[in-house]
């Protein structure tokens, strides 16, 4: 298998967006992200999308996209697999050119989900509807069950919860990109309306329109285009765990996430240590805290006390989500797994403006969709 480049990065603003449609919005990107890229050569497309049927009633969106990008021919395919589909695009993108089928490949995320939509029903449709949905959970929900297991093993408080969603609106302060670009205090977090108890609305992600594209490479091609500091895929993963949560033996435990990871630090031939900054996903703040103990980022129960200690900030030993995460900057479902990798190339290239991590030449995107039944890690390398 050949290496594969990130040559260049696009995304729309998350928000509201009311005045875009998802064709529009994925253009956008795809343009920008050409345009960074410094050439409009694409053989194919892969776009991530969890659910437009039941967001804006429109599936097939491949050649739709392909067609209002003026790609017509070239293959045009969704992916899906929920909140991780932009993850999983891109790790499909990157197959093709490592297996030296195409040379240059689109691969991004779009989810519009703001037009009027059932947003709480529809997002549940990537849980258990059988044994989870048909009982009135929904994924606030779920994941407040995730965070009462996490209180009751290892102690973890409704403090340092508020903290992960405190550290990221801070970092989202600083990108202009952020649906939610304000800082929040822990209390703001504690007196904030209760979603589904211990979880309130300031320890979730809000519902968003929004896209985000990279162009694969590679090198050759990457080496060509010269107009950036190189960004190398070291590693691109998937695993997969049970859709319903009652299925894990551990329910504080993402078991996806850490075969992910553990392919994904073999492919790149690190530890967890040499990772220099992290976008991952806190679809509500207890998943940050989990995410990070099944990347090897902490030990079970103690993801918690970095937080507290102010390691996972910008500055910190340990930065993750210097974007805002999910939580500040916004989470258009099929799109954030895209962003995650666009966020990381800035960063290493040093592009990053206020929010630029020092010294960062190792990145890892963690996305996942469901309660982390589907996982995606991508380990990107900047190359001087
Ligand atoms: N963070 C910060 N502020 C938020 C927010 C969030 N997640 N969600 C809404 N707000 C703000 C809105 O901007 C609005 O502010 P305003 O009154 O100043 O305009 C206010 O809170 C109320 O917004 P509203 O849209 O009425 O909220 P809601 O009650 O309909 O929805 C949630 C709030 C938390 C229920 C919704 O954002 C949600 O379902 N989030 C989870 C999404 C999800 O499950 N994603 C998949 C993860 S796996």
């Amino acid at each position: 298998m050949r290496d594969v480049y990130v040559i260049g990065v696009g995304m729309t603003r998350f928000g509201e967006l009311w005045e875009s449609s998802l064709r529009d919005l994925f253009v956008e990107a795809a343009l920008a992200a050409m345009d960074d890229a410094g050439t409009d050569r694409l053989e194919a497309i892969y776009v991530g999308c969890m659910s437009s049927g039941l967001f804006v009633g429109q599936e097939h969106i491949g050649p739709m996209l392909a067609d209002y990008l003026g790609r017509i021919p070239i293959p045009a395919t969704r992916v899906e697999t929920a909140c991780a589909s932009g993850g999983a695009a891109i790790l499909h993108a990157c197959l093709e050119v490592a297996a030296g089928v195409s040379e240059v490949v689109l691969a991004g995320g779009v989810e519009k989900m703001t037009d009027g939509a059932d947003v709480t029903s529809a997002l549940a449709t990537a849980a258990d509807q059988e044994y989870e949905v048909y009982h009135g959970v929904t994924f606030p929900g779920l994941y407040a069950l995730m965070a009462r297991a996490h209180m009751h093993r290892y102690g973890t408080t409704r403090e340092q919860l508020a903290k992960v969603a405190v550290k990221n609106h801070r970092h989202g302060a600083l990108n202009p990109k952020a649906q939610y670009p304000f800082e929040i205090t822990v209390e703001q977090v504690l007196n904030s309306s209760r979603v589904a108890d211990p979880l309130r609305l300031l320890d979730c992600s809000p519902v968003s329109d929004g896209a985000a594209a990279v162009i694969l490479a590679s090198e050759e091609v990457a080496r060509q285009a010269g107009n950036h500091p190189l960004v190398r895929v070291a590693a691109s993963a998937q695993a997969t765990g049970t859709i319903a949560l009652h299925n894990r033996p551990d329910i504080t435990r993402l078991d996806a996430v850490e075969q992910a990871a553990k392919e994904a630090y073999r492919q790149a031939e690190i530890t967890p240590d040499k990772v220099d900054v992290s976008e991952v996903h806190d679809c509500f703040t207890i998943a940050e805290l989990c995410v990070m103990e099944a990347l090897g980022y902490a030990e079970p129960g103690r993801a918690a006390a970095l937080v507290d200690a102010g390691e996972t900030g910008i500055g910190g030993g340990m930065p993750i989500n210097p974007s805002g995460g999910l939580k500040a900057k916004g989470h258009p479902v099929g799109a954030s797994g895209a962003a995650q990798i666009v966020e990381l190339v800035q960063q290493l290239r040093g592009e990053a403006n206020g929010r630029q991590v020092e010294n960062a030449r190792i990145g890892l995107a963690q996305s996942m969709g469901g309660t982390g039944a589907s996982c995606t890690v991508h380990i990107l390398e900047g190359i001087s």
